[in-house]
């Protein structure tokens, strides 16, 4: 696992819009992630370097809270640990940063993540109405970092 540099957002967007065929971030958002500041972006790669998965934590200092941004791992290397390491690093990284609280959205029928979610102690907060492609409703999910 590394941080993730402008230097990865080709890799980053081949698997984006590989996983997100409807909800795919653009690269002129993705390259905005890597870049900002409050940001934290880390990759997992393979053994031939390439990346396998990411994930992105937003969380300016002072503000006591923070949004996992994304976490996507390519379907080869899937229910290997992956995500609930590269997460549970971020949760760190927002306890450093002071953060009390962690946010994200995930669709209501991607059960997977969801289950990975729980288990870490995110817990369900509302539902947002068609906030994905072609209305697929969101679940906010919200977890107290102690
Ligand atoms: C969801 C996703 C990130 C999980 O990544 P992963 O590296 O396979 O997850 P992990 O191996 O770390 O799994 C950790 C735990 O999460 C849960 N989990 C993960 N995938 C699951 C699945 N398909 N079904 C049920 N539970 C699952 C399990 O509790 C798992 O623990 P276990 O393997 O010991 O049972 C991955 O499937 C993915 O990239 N999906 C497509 C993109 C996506 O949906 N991202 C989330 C957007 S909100």
């Amino acid at each position: 696992m590394r941080r993730a540099t402008p230097e990865d957002l080709d890799a980053l967007m081949a698997l984006e819009t590989a996983i997100y065929p409807d909800d795919a971030w653009s690269s002129a958002t993705m390259a905005s992630e890597l870049a900002n500041p409050y940001g934290h972006y880390l990759v997992e790669t393979g053994e031939d370097g390439a990346i396998v998965a990411y994930a992105g934590l937003l969380a300016p200092l002072g503000t006591g809270q923070g949004d996992i941004q994304t976490v996507t791992v390519a379907p080869e290397a899937r229910r290997q640990g992956i995500a609930r390491c590269l997460l549970s690093t971020l949760i760190d990284e927002a306890r450093r940063r002071g953060a009390e609280e962690l946010f994200l959205e995930v669709r209501v029928d991607n059960e997977a993540a969801q289950a990975l979610y729980r288990e870490l102690g995110f817990e369900e907060l509302s539902v947002r109405k068609s906030y994905y492609g072609q209305g697929v409703d969101a679940l906010t999910m919200k977890l107290k970092v102690v």
